[in-house]
């Protein structure tokens, strides 16, 4: 980190309003912002965070499902606890097999709502950071395929790039609407953007149990 960073982040309204309210990144409001326009959770759901450390957008989930909601993170890296009993963690490698399965047996069934922040280290050369981010998001997509109900919502992280129309239009397959967003507390300068899709086609099965 350097000094011009760790002086731009102090400036930041962002991360001021972050560290006044507790939680735990910036990128909570990201997902505050869009839950808040486009009503992606409701209270009383069952929501599954993709990439979830260090837990900001756990804290935003867990508010807009409530007491009789579950929100579950899952991250490679250790999250640490939340206070809540209506937030479950699993540290895990999202390309492992048995991963939906887990995700199933946590929440007892499928999800309503899928979050993904999932991002790889960024090195700096724009097309692998962006061709990483791709491959995290269709991890996403693939473990939405056998959590999500019939109905639910996905929000999912992309950067720009010559992948990010391919990738929508594969979405685009599962989903009634669907749209790109940018939202304001997203840095104007970075150059990720967020798939919105609402009104999941497909009927949940239950996952093929992964030897
Ligand atoms: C931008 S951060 C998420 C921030 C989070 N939304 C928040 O508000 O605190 C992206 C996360 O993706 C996780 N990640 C990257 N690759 C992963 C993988 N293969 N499996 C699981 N998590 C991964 C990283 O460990 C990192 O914590």
């Amino acid at each position: 980190m350097t000094n011009q960073w760790i002086e731009r982040r102090k400036k930041d309204q962002y991360y001021k309003l972050a560290k006044l309210k507790g939680y735990r990144s910036r990128a909570a409001y990201k997902l505050l912002q869009t839950t808040r326009t486009y009503k992606l959770m409701l209270p009383g759901q069952k929501v599954v965070d993709l990439g979830s450390q260090p837990g900001g957008w756990l804290q935003i989930a867990r508010e807009a499902v409530g007491p009789e909601g579950l929100v579950l993170g899952v991250d490679i890296k250790k999250i640490e606890p939340l206070p809540y009993p209506n937030v479950r963690l699993i540290e895990a490698d999202i390309y492992s097999e048995d991963l939906p399965e887990r995700i199933i047996s946590e929440l007892k069934g499928p999800a309503d709502v899928v979050l993904s922040d999932l991002a790889p280290t960024i090195i700096g050369a724009w097309d692998v950071d962006h061709a990483r981010q791709v491959d995290l998001a269709r991890a996403a997509l693939r473990i939405l395929q056998e959590v999500l109900k019939r109905g639910g919502n996905a929000f999912i992280k992309l950067f720009h790039g010559p992948e990010l129309r391919r990738f929508q239009d594969e979405a685009d397959e599962f989903f009634e609407k669907s749209r790109l967003l940018k939202p304001k507390a997203s840095r104007p300068e970075s150059s990720e953007v967020y798939y919105l899709g609402l009104d999941f086609k497909m009927k949940w099965m239950p996952p093929e149990p992964k030897a």
